[in-house]
């Protein structure tokens, strides 16, 4: 299972990284207004420091929402660096530029996935990445870990070569349940990816052996 880390905030992707455990990272439009990056040039160079400090994929969404729009917005998001992924809505146009971008040797990401069928058609155009958003689910009292387990499925029955990245994972629980229902990739936040290490017999445990340590070793 591979590990991106889902923010634009760069102190947190560099902590990420240095966790030696990351393999890529993923932002939206949203992640980007939140560390104040605005305005085309600004978002792009934003792009590129993230790809310096990142080893991996590194997901930079379209704005557009037509055909031509998202392909001429993805051709220019994929020169900025080798690691972009470039990310595209579940609509119509996007699963035709998906294709378009598949056929071309550009790799895509394509997000806001919510049902089963959409895995399907972003898996038969071609796309790198599908994001379903567990998170988001789970808001609206949906299953969102029951459709990671139905896209693997299906996935798993065609040998559909995409791979589930499973977004809008918000907690230690959500990535351990992805990772059993067999996702390929979860991104989440970086607080979620260090709550896993927390347990409170580790704790206990390590204290009593630094104790123990320190009585048998006294002068
Ligand atoms: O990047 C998309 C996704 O991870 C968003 O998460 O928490 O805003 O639903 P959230």
């Amino acid at each position: 299972m591979k590990f991106f880390v889902d923010t634009a905030n760069l102190a947190q992707i560099k902590e990420a990284t240095e966790l030696g455990i990351l393999d890529g990272c993923t932002t939206n439009p949203t992640l980007m207004a939140k560390e104040g990056i605005v305005g085309e040039k600004n978002v792009w160079d934003h792009y590129k420091k993230i790809c310096e400090i990142v080893d991996g994929d590194v997901s930079a969404e379209v704005i557009s929402t037509d055909y031509k729009g998202i392909i001429e917005e993805g051709k220019k998001l994929a020169k900025l660096h080798k690691n972009i992924v470039v990310k595209v809505p579940m609509i119509r146009e996007g699963v035709k530029a998906i294709k378009y971008f598949s056929d071309n040797g550009i790799k895509t990401n394509c997000t806001l996935v919510f049902s089963p069928g959409q895995a399907i058609l972003a898996a038969k155009a071609g796309a790198t990445y599908l994001s379903p958003f567990v998170g988001r689910l789970d808001d609206i009292n949906i299953d969102g870990i029951g459709l990671i387990h139905q896209i693997r499925h299906i996935y798993d029955n065609y040998q559909f070569k995409t791979q589930i990245l499973a977004a809008s994972v918000r907690n230690a629980l959500h990535i351990v349940r992805c990772a059993e229902a067999g996702a390929d990739v979860v991104t989440c936040p970086l607080n979620s990816i260090v709550s896993l290490f927390a347990h409170p017999l580790t704790d206990k445990g390590l204290e009593q052996f630094l104790v123990d340590h320190a009585k048998a070793n006294k002068k």
